[in-house]
C-alpha cells in the first residue's frame, strides 16, 4: 500500500528517489510524486499513473537536489490524480504518507478556517495538522508528538519543513518505515526493496518513534527521549528485487518455489527428521484449539491447514478472515493458539487480530515472510517463511511457503499427540525432497500449462470445484485467476454446486475439479460430470494415482496430474500448476501481471 522513499546526502536525490519509487511501485501505482530541496526552496513534482510518467517529467528539470522525499500511491481517499498524489504541502510543511488518518474529517473541520484544502485526501489534513502544531509550539519534535496524540489511524510520514529544507523528519504508527546510512548518505523507505542497491543494513522505526535525519540520524522515542537503535541486516541481495531475465516477477517467483523448499529444508529440517522440527518450531502439545487468522491468500492457506490440523493432528481448528475476526465476538479458550499468517507482516487487519488475541491473553504464532515486520514483532513466537522478497502483487512463493510450514506443524502436532510415530513422521519428511524435485519438473514443463491456458483465456467466467482441502486449493486457484486475468471465477465446494449455483453453468464454461483425496474422489468427479452434462469443459487436476482410475474416461478437456505424495504435502504441487495456468492466461490476455488493476502489495489499511 503506497511506497515512501527519502534521501539526504551528497548524491543526486532526484535519481535516488526515482529508482526507489520504481522498486516500490508494486506497493501502489496510480500516481507518484517527489518533493526536493531546490536551493532552499521546496519544489514538488507529481504525476498521475506510473512512476515512469514522473520520471519523464523530471527529465526536463535540471535541479540537482541533495534532499528529497518521494511517494508512489495506492488511492484510499480521493481519486488517483495529480492533486491527490503525494507529496502534499500545507503552510511550511511538505510530506508523504502511508496509512489512513481515520479521524481526518474532524481534524479538517477544526482546521478549515486556517487552511484552504486542495485535495480530497486525509494526508493533506495530516500535513496541515503538523504545520499547525509546528507554528504553535515552535518546536518540531514537540509538534510531532502532539500530532501523534490527535491522530487516530495509521501513518508512516516523511516530512520536510521549509525552514530546514536539507533535513527529513520521519515518524510512524502501524505502517512500516526504515532508515539507513551508508557513507554519510541517509535513506528512508517504507520497505527495504527501495534501498537495496545502496545498503542492506537498516534501522527499524518502532511504533511512535520519531527521527530527524540531517548530518546523522537522531532517534527519539514517543516521549522525545533520544534513543539508540540496533542495526538490522537484510539477508538477501539486490537480485531479490530484480526480474533477472524473467518477463515478470510472478514467473520469477514461481521459479523461486524450488528455492523455498531448499531454504525451508536447510533451515528447519536439515536432517529431514522430526527432531529438527521439534528443535526449530518448539512445542505445540499444550494447545487444545487453534484459530488461524489471515487475509486473502493467507486466509486460504489457513483453510488448507485446518484440514491438515484436524484430520492428521486431531486438533480443533477455526479459520477466520482477519477483517472479520477483529470485529467479532471471540471466545478465548485456555490453551488456545492463534496463528497469524501474513507474507508482508504488515497487513492492517491481521496486525489488529494479533493485538486482539494478545489482549485476550491467547498465545500467538506468526507465520511471516518479511523479517522484523510488525506482526512478527508483536507475535509471541514467529516462524519465518524464508520465501525471500515477493514483488508480484499476486502471491505465489509466499503462499507455498506458508502452506509448507503449516504442513510441517501438522506433522509435528500429529507426532506430539502420538497419532503418528517417529518413523512415520520421518518418512513424511523424506517427501520434502520429492516435493522439491516435483515442483522443479512442473516448472520446467511450464509450456504445457501455457497450452492449456490457450484453450480458454478468452473466456469470461470459470469455476473451480473441490471438497475439503481441495476446496481450499480451489479458493486460492480462483483468486489467482481472477486477480491477474480479470476473468470472473468462483471457487465452490463441489457438493454445494447443485444447491443453486449450477444454474450458472453454460455451454463451454471451464470447470476445474481439484481432486487429491482418493477416498472422496468419486464424489467430486460426479459433481464435475454434473457440470459436463450442462455443457462445461472439464479440467481435472489430480494425482497420478487417482487419474489412473479414470484413464479410460475421455470426457475431460485436460487432465493435469501431479506425483503422489504423503497426505500432508499433496496440495503443494497442485498449487504451482494452478499458479502457472493463471499466469499464462493473464499473459495471453496481455494484462499487467505484476501490477493488476486496483490492487497493491501489502495492505496496511483496513
Ligand atoms: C493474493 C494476495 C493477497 C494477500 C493478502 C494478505 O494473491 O497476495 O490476497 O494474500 O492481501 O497479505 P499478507 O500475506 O501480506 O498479509
Amino acid at each position: 500500500m503506497c511506497g515512501i522513499i527519502g534521501y539526504v546526502g551528497k548524491d543526486n536525490a532526484k535519481d535516488i528517489i526515482i529508482s526507489g519509487l520504481h522498486a516500490l511501485e508494486y506497493r501502489g501505482y496510480d500516481s507518484s510524486g517527489i518533493a526536493y530541496n531546490a536551493q532552499n526552496k521546496i519544489k514538488i513534482v507529481k504525476m498521475e499513473g506510473k512512476v515512469s510518467n514522473l520520471e519523464n517529467k523530471l527529465k526536463d528539470i535540471n535541479d540537482l537536489p541533495h534532499t528529497a522525499i518521494g511517494h508512489t500511491r495506492w488511492a484510499t481517499h480521493g481519486k488517483p490524480n495529480e492533486v491527490n498524489a503525494h507529496p502534499h504541502k500545507v503552510g511550511n510543511t511538505t510530506l508523504v504518507h502511508n496509512g489512513i488518518i481515520e479521524n481526518y474529517l474532524s481534524i479538517k473541520n477544526k482546521l478549515n478556517n486556517i487552511y484552504n484544502f486542495q485535495s480530497e485526501t486525509d494526508t493533506e489534513v495530516a500535513c496541515a495538522l503538523i504545520d499547525y502544531y509546528v507554528k504553535k509550539e515552535k518546536n518540531k519534535l514537540k509538534a510531532l508528538k502532539l500530532v501523534q496524540k490527535d491522530i487516530i489511524g495509521s501513518y508512516a510520514f516523511a516530512i520536510i519543513f521549509d525552514d530546514e529544507p536539507e533535513n527529513i523528519y520521519i515518524m510512524r504508527k502501524d505502517s512500516p518505515l526504515i532508515v539507513a546510512e551508508k557513507d554519510n548518505n541517509y535513506y528512508v523507505a517504507s520497505d527495504i526493496a527501495a534501498i537495496l542497491s545502496y545498503t542492506n543494513k537498516y534501522y527499524l522505526l518502532d511504533q511512535l518513534d520519531i527521527a530527524k535525519i540531517s548530518d546523522k540520524i537522531y532517534f527519539f522515542d514517543s516521549e522525545l527521549n533520544p534513543i539508540t537503535k540496533k542495526i538490522n541486516e537484510y539477508s538477501g541481495t539486490i537480485n531479490d528485487v530484480m526480474k533477472n531475465g524473467f518477463d515478470h516477477f510472478m514467473l520469477k517467483e514461481i521459479h523461486d518455489e524450488v528455492n523455498v523448499y531448499k531454504n525451508i529444508i536447510s533451515n528447519y529440517v536439515p536432517n529431514l527428521s522430526i527432531h529438527d522440527l521439534k528443535k526449530n518450531f518448539g512445542n505445540f502439545s499444550k494447545y487444545k484449539k487453534i484459530t488461524i487468522v489471515g487475509c486473502g491468500s493467507a486466509y486460504h492457506t489457513g483453510l488448507a491447514a485446518k484440514y491438515l490440523f484436524e484430520n492428521f493432528a486431531n486438533i480443533e481448528t477455526n479459520v477466520e478472515m482477519a477483517s472479520e475476526y477483529r470485529y467479532k465476538k471471540i471466545f478465548p479458550k485456555r490453551n488456545e493458539l492463534v496463528i497469524l499468517i501474513s507474507q508482508s507482516g504488515e497487513t492492517a487487519d491481521t496486525l489488529e487480530a494479533a493485538r486482539l488475541a494478545k489482549a485476550n491473553k491467547i498465545d500467538t504464532l506468526g507465520i511471516i515472510n518479511v523479517l522484523s515486520s510488525s506482526i512478527a514483532r508483536e507475535s509471541d513466537r514467529v516462524i519465518y517463511c524464508l520465501a525471500g522478497c515477493e514483488i508480484a502483487v499476486a502471491t505465489t512463493k509466499a503462499y507455498l511457503a506458508q502452506l509448507l510450514i503449516l504442513s510441517l506443524i501438522a506433522i509435528l502436532m500429529g507426532y506430539e499427540r502420538k497419532l503418528i510415530t517417529r518413523n512415520e513422521a520421518n518418512n513424511y519428511l523424506l517427501d520434502l525432497t520429492k516435493l522439491q524435485k516435483d515442483t522443479k519438473e512442473i516448472i520446467n514443463n511450464k509450456d504445457y500449462y501455457k497450452e492449456i491456458a490457450k484453450d480458454f483465456y478468452k473466456d469470461r467466467e470459470m469455476f473451480f470445484i473441490g471438497r475439503n482441502i481441495d476446496f481450499a486449493l480451489c479458493m486460492e486457484s480462483s483468486l489467482k485467476m481472477k486477480e491477474i486475468s480479470y476473468i470472473h471465477s468462483e471457487a465452490y465446494a463441489a457438493g454445494e454446486l447443485k444447491h443453486g449455483t449450477i444454474s450458472l453453468i453454460e455451454e463451454n464454461m471451464v470447470v476445474f475439479g481439484i481432486v487429491t483425496n482418493p477416498s472422496i474422489a468419486p464424489k467430486t468427479i460426479s459433481n464435475l460430470k454434473e457440470t459436463k452434462a450442462r455443457g462445461s469443459k472439464m479440467i481435472l487436476v489430480t494425482t497420478k494415482e487417482i487419474a489412473n482410475n479414470y484413464k479410460d474416461d475421455k470426457s475431460y478437456k485436460f487432465v493435469i496430474t501431479v506425483n503422489n505424495l504423503c497426505p500432508f504435502f499433496q496440495s503443494l504441487t497442485i498449487i504451482t500448476t494452478m499458479q502457472l495456468i493463471s499466469y499464462y492466461v493473464a499473459l495471453l490476455k496481455g494484462e499487467n501481471i505484476d501490477q493488476p488493476r486496483n490492487l497493491a502489495k501489502s495492505v496496511t489499511v483496513e
